[in-house]
C-alpha cells in the first residue's frame, strides 16, 4: 500500500516555458514501480515538494491514460517554493505525494453528456486534461465548448493543443479582459475583449450539458448566474476550488470550507454541495 504521507522522488524530464509566469514540467517518478502503480483521474492534484522549500497542492495536466509513464504539472510562479520550482531544470528532482482529491466526473456518470468547460486564468490548468481526452471522439459524438479568459493574449496557456482540440469538433471560445486581441482568433480559436461573463451574451452557449468550472473565486457566482440564466440545474454545474493545504488528506483541517475539506471531498464539488457555503 502506498502510505499519503510519504513523498516519493521524481525526476524533471523536461520543462518549457508556457507564458512569462507558467512553466510545463515533464515528471517520472525514480522508482519505476511507483510510476507504474501511479493512477489518477482528470482534476485531482498532487502535494510537491523541495526540500527546504515547503510543499504544494498542483493539478495533475497530462491525460490519466498516460498516469503509469508519466506526469505533467503547470506551475505559476507566485511564491517561495513555486519561484525554487522555476528554478529547476530536466535532470533535477522533486518530492510528489498523492494523487489526492476526488477530481471531475467521469462522463459515463453524466446524465447530461453535452459539456460546457469554463476557465479563467490559472484556473484553466485543471481543465486540460479533460480537454484532451474529449478530444479523442468525444467531440464528434456529443457537443463540447471551452471558455476560456485570461488578462491578455500572452496569458494564454497550452496554445499547442487548441488546433487539435477543434479539429476533434471542440468549441473553443477565448476572451481577454486587460488587453484587446490584436487578431480576430488565435490558433483558429476565436478571441474577443472583455470579462468572460460576456461570451454569454455574445456567441450561443452549448445547451443540455453539464458545466465544469474553475478559476478565480470571484469568477465562480458570476458564471454560474449566467448559467442560471440558461436552465442549467445546480446539479449540472461542477466546480473546482483552491484552499490553502497542508496534509492534504482530510487530516490537518487547514482546507475546511463549512463541513468540507477541499483535499478530501473536492476539490470539484456539484454546485448543490457547496451553493450555501462562503466560497
Ligand atoms: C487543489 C489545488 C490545486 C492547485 N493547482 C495548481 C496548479 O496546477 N498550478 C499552480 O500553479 N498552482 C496551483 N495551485 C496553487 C498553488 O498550490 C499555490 O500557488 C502554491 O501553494 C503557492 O506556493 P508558494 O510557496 O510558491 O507561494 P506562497 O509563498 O505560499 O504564497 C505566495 C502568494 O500566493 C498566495 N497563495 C498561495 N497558495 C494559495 C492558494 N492555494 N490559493 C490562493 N492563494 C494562494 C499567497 O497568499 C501569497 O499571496 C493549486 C492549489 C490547490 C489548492
Ligand atoms: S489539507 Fe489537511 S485537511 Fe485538507
Amino acid at each position: 500500500m502506498i502510505n499519503p504521507y510519504l513523498p516519493y522522488q521524481a525526476k524533471i524530464i523536461k520543462c518549457q516555458k508556457e507564458t512569462e509566469d507558467v512553466k510545463l514540467f515533464h515528471l517520472k517518478f525514480t522508482d519505476s514501480a511507483r510510476q507504474k502503480r501511479f493512477h489518477f483521474w482528470n482534476g485531482q492534484f498532487v502535494q510537491v515538494g523541495i526540500p527546504g522549500k515547503g510543499e504544494a497542492p498542483i493539478n495533475i495536466c497530462s491525460q490519466s491514460k498516460d498516469s503509469t509513464k508519466y506526469f505533467e504539472l503547470a506551475i505559476r510562479e507566485v511564491g517561495q517554493l513555486t519561484k525554487a520550482f522555476h528554478q529547476l531544470k530536466a535532470g533535477d528532482y522533486v518530492y510528489v505525494r498523492g494523487p489526492f482529491g476526488n477530481g471531475w466526473p467521469k462522463m459515463k456518470n453524466l446524465p447530461k453528456k453535452n459539456l460546457l468547460l469554463v476557465g479563467g486564468g490559472c484556473g484553466f490548468i485543471p481543465l486540460k486534461s479533460t480537454a484532451e481526452e474529449l478530444s479523442k471522439g468525444y467531440g464528434k459524438k456529443y457537443q463540447v465548448q471551452i471558455l476560456y479568459g485570461t488578462s491578455d493574449e500572452s496569458q494564454l496557456l497550452f496554445k499547442k493543443q487548441y488546433k487539435a482540440w477543434q479539429k476533434a469538433g471542440i468549441e473553443l471560445d477565448l476572451i481577454f479582459d486587460k488587453k484587446r486581441p490584436q487578431h480576430k482568433t488565435v490558433q483558429g480559436a476565436k478571441c474577443g475583449f472583455g470579462l468572460i461573463t460576456k461570451l454569454f451574451k455574445t456567441i450561443k452557449i452549448v445547451k443540455d450539458a453539464t458545466a465544469f468550472i474553475c478559476g478565480p473565486p470571484i469568477m465562480f457566482n458570476f458564471v454560474v448566474k449566467e448559467l442560471k440564466k440558461l436552465r442549467f440545474g445546480d446539479e449540472d454545474i461542477y466546480l473546482s476550488l483552491e484552499r490553502r493545504m497542508t496534509c492534504g488528506i482530510g487530516i490537518c483541517q487547514h482546507c475546511a470550507i463549512g463541513d468540507k475539506y477541499v483535499c478530501k471531498d473536492g476539490p470539484v464539488f456539484r454546485y448543490d454541495q457547496v451553493n450555501n457555503l462562503e466560497l
